[in-house]
């Protein structure tokens, strides 16, 4: 069976070297991978969560539109939508919420996290938390349901929402999929050794510590200017570099060859000037960015064909999440009103539903077994058994062979009974 591999991507803000490599590159890369179908997509529900200025979520989601397309994204290949094109997404994150439990959403660590700063600060322990941030692990388990994906490639940062996901779409199979599994369990899927890139102070790189390297925006002059002000230690030119540690090294082995890594290494260790390795480091960085950015520039100057290519993608995305979303509903009851089939299959599989299986022992010491139909009717008489074991063993076999395997077991119709009844009984016990 294809891999579906999906990732979503938070449109607040200006993509940084930091959603490339932890998020943007390894999609690409997946979406490449032959047996691999990929989805890609916008996350703009979430961005309101974080963000109440319409003019920035706007500019985001173009950028970020601009940002994958140029990266390499084919849009043929892979279904690249906005969350907010997709109506069944809400949807589905309603059922979803119905069958999460609160106390895990207690546990999340974007809503402890926030907590935790309210309290630090002798505030209320909910002050400014609303609910889009509470819920957040439910949309995004609806996003990755939606589409049955198995993979989620994520930063750490998300892997608790991944198992969130998995145990709501355990929970939601077990109390409506009567046996039928309506969701794949996602798993995370991290890229090993640079999921989280550093920033310019060696932290996470992310928006909120203000240490970011952009990606295409501001052209080379800002991406040098960033490289820069990469913190380092005070070792002067000369001085043996300590390179392991070093988060300028990090983000070298991030975009480097395990030949230049090495390379870089022992010429820190033999004194290379930090000034010098930054200049390295930018050239390596612009050789690999200069040709998508000239892309990137060119699609922001033309949004319309951004819009079309996300439409088309938002369709191509219904064509999945709708018929699912159908079935949803109807498992949950949310069906169309009509009179209750009065089919004589339906009928039958009440009555034979209700067949059972009696293992009894006689005064002649031997054991037996009977089936009987659900208004006592005998069915079928079992020949007699040394053990009780044996008798068992046929009860099971009879259940789950159903009429295969009536012509093997030692029992006998009872009188009037045909062999359609039995097999039809025999049914009541499938799945
Ligand atoms: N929460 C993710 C982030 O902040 C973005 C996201 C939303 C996502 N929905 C998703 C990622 C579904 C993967 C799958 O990075």
């Amino acid at each position: 069976m294809t891999q579906r591999v999906l990732t979503g991507i938070t449109t607040t803000g200006t993509p940084h070297l930091g959603n490339y490599v932890g998020a943007i590159r390894p999609a690409i890369a997946a979406s490449r991978t032959p047996g691999v179908e990929s989805f890609l997509f916008l996350a703009d529900y979430h961005a309101l969560i974080k963000c109440d200025d319409p003019s920035r979520i706007e500019r985001s989601r173009q950028q970020l539109a601009a940002t994958w397309l140029a990266a390499g994204l084919d849009p043929e290949r892979v279904t690249f939508y906005r969350q907010s094109d997709i109506p069944e997404i809400p949807e589905l994150t309603w059922l979803l919420t119905c069958v999460t439990a609160k106390g895990q959403m207690n546990r999340a660590h974007a809503y402890k996290a926030s907590v935790d700063v309210n309290v630090a600060a002798g505030e209320d322990a909910d002050a400014g938390i609303n609910m889009g941030l509470y819920c957040y692990p439910i949309l995004m388990a609806a996003d990755i349901l939606m589409f049955n994906a198995h993979q989620v490639p994520v930063g750490r940062d998300q892997i608790q929402h991944i198992e969130m996901a998995r145990d709501v779409a355990q929970r939601f199979n077990h109390l409506y999929g009567g046996g039928r599994e309506f969701f794949v369990l996602p798993e995370a899927a991290i890229e090993p050794d640079m999921a989280l890139l550093p920033g310019l102070d060696g932290r996470k790189m992310s928006k909120s510590y203000d240490n970011v390297i952009p990606l295409f925006e501001g052209g080379a002059k800002a991406l040098k200017e960033a490289i820069a002000r990469i913190v380092t230690d005070s070792k002067l030119p000369g001085e043996p570099k300590e390179p392991e540690g070093a988060h300028l090294v990090t983000l070298f082995d991030a975009f480097a060859t395990p030949e230049q890594a090495a390379a870089f290494r022992t010429e820190l260790r033999a004194g290379l000037a930090w000034g010098e390795a930054k200049q390295r480091l930018f050239e390596l960085i612009d050789g690999q960015l200069a040709p998508m950015r000239a892309r990137y520039e060119t699609l922001m100057a033309q949004p319309a064909e951004l819009e079309a290519i996300l439409l088309a993608g938002a369709a191509k995305a219904r064509r999945i999440a709708a018929p699912l979303l159908a079935e949803l509903r109807a498992a949950v009851g949310l069906r169309r009103m009509q009179a209750p089939p009065v089919a004589t299959e339906a009928k039958a599989k009440v009555k034979t539903a209700q067949a059972v299986f009696k293992q009894y022992r006689e005064s002649d010491g031997q054991f037996y077994f009977k089936l009987s139909a659900f208004d006592g009717r005998l069915l079928l008489q079992s020949q007699a058994f040394a053990g009780g074991r044996e008798a068992g063993e046929w009860v099971k076999k009879l259940k789950t062979d159903g009429a295969a395997a009536l012509s093997t077991a030692p029992v006998s119709l009872a009188a009037g009974v045909t062999l359609d009844d039995a097999a039809q009984a025999l049914r009541g016990f499938e799945g």
